[in-house]
C-alpha cells in the first residue's frame, strides 16, 4: 500500500519524504487553509505559487493531488487545465482533484458536472484524483468516467454512523471495520457500515471489472485504521502527519529499547 501525507504543510511534507515513507501528497481547501493561517499566526508572508512550488518540488516524481474549487464542469474543466499548466511544469507531478459530484443540494443542476470534468480532463492527459467518495456506487462512476484515483473519505463516513446512533466521540477514535451493533442491528449508511467497509467495497468492485483507477483510503484518523485499509487491499492510504507518528508507537518497543540499551556490554559497543 502506497502512503501518502494528506497535508498542505511543508515541514510536514518534508518530514514526511525524509523519513522515507512517503509515496504522494493529497490537499484539498482546508488543508491549505490551515497552512495559510499557520504561516500568517508566525507572520511570515505567504507566495500560494511559490509554495505549491516547493510542495511539488519535494514531492518530486510522487504524486500531489491540488483541488479544484470550481463547481460546474466548465468551471472544473478550466481550473484543472489551469493549475496543470502553471505546475505540473515544476516537476511533472500534479493531480487534478475533482469532487465526484459537486452538487450543493438535491435540486442543484450540477450533478454530473464532477464525471464531466474527470472524463474531459483525463481524455486530455491530466490525472484526476476523484474526491468526496461516500458510496461504493460514486466510487464505480468515477473510475468509469477515466479517474485515476477515487478517495473515499472513510473516517467521515464513520463520524455519520456514529452521529445517526446519537453517540459521544472522539473523531479520532477507532471505529471497527466490521461496524457496530445497536441492539441486534448492525448500524449502516445505505449498506456500508464503516469507513473501512466503504473502501473495501470500492476495491472489491474496481478489481472485480479490472480498473486501473486506484482506490486511496482518505480521512484515516488512527493507526488501525491504516491497518484496516491495507488489509482490505486500499491501493493508497492518505495520512496526516500526526497518524504516521502514531503509527510507530507501542510501549514494547520503547521497554525492548531500554532493556537492550542496558544490557549494551562496552566490548560490544566498542566494535
Ligand atoms: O483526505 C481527506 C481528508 O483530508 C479529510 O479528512 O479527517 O477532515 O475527514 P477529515
Amino acid at each position: 500500500m502506497k502512503i501518502f501525507i494528506d497535508s498542505a504543510d511543508i515541514d510536514e511534507i518534508r518530514q514526511a519524504y525524509a523519513w522515507g515513507v512517503a509515496d504522494g501528497v493529497t490537499t484539498n481547501p482546508s488543508l491549505l487553509k490551515q497552512a495559510v493561517e499557520k504561516r500568517v499566526r508566525a507572520g511570515q508572508p505567504l507566495d500560494l505559487k511559490a509554495y505549491i512550488t516547493q510542495i511539488l518540488q519535494v514531492a518530486e516524481n510522487t504524486p500531489v493531488s491540488l483541488e479544484v474549487t470550481e463547481y460546474t464542469a466548465q468551471g472544473m474543466i478550466q481550473q484543472g487545465k489551469r493549475l496543470y499548466d502553471m505546475f505540473n511544469k515544476v516537476a511533472d507531478n500534479v493531480y487534478i482533484k475533482i469532487p465526484v459530484n459537486p452538487a450543493f443540494k438535491e435540486e442543484d443542476g450540477t450533478h454530473f458536472d464532477g464525471l464531466r470534468a474527470i472524463r474531459e480532463l483525463t481524455a486530455g492527459g491530466i490525472p484526476v484524483n476523484c474526491t468526496l467518495i461516500f458510496t461504493p456506487e460514486q466510487a464505480l462512476l468515477a473510475a468509469k468516467a477515466g479517474a485515476n484515483f477515487v478517495s473515499p473519505f472513510a473516517g467521515r463516513i464513520d463520524d455519520d454512523i456514529r452521529k445517526k446512533a446519537n453517540l459521544q466521540f472522539d473523531k479520532t477514535a477507532y471505529f471497527a471495520a466490521s461496524g457496530m451493533m445497536e441492539k441486534d442491528n448492525v448500524l449502516e449508511d445505505n449498506g456500508v457500515v464503516s469507513g473501512i467497509d466503504l473502501v473495501d467495497q470500492c476495491v472489491q468492485i474496481l478489481e472485480q471489472y479490472g480498473f486501473a483507477t486506484e482506490v486511496l483510503a482518505a480521512s484515516l484518523r488512527n493507526p488501525r485504521q491504516v491497518r484496516d485499509a491495507a488489509l482490505v487491499g486500499a491501493h493508497i492510504a492518505t495520512l496526516p502527519s500526526a497518524v504516521i507518528r502514531d503509527m510507530l508507537k507501542h510501549h514494547k518497543t520503547f521497554e525492548g529499547m531500554k532493556l537492550f540499551t542496558a544490557d549494551i556490554v562496552a566490548e560490544y559497543a566498542a566494535l
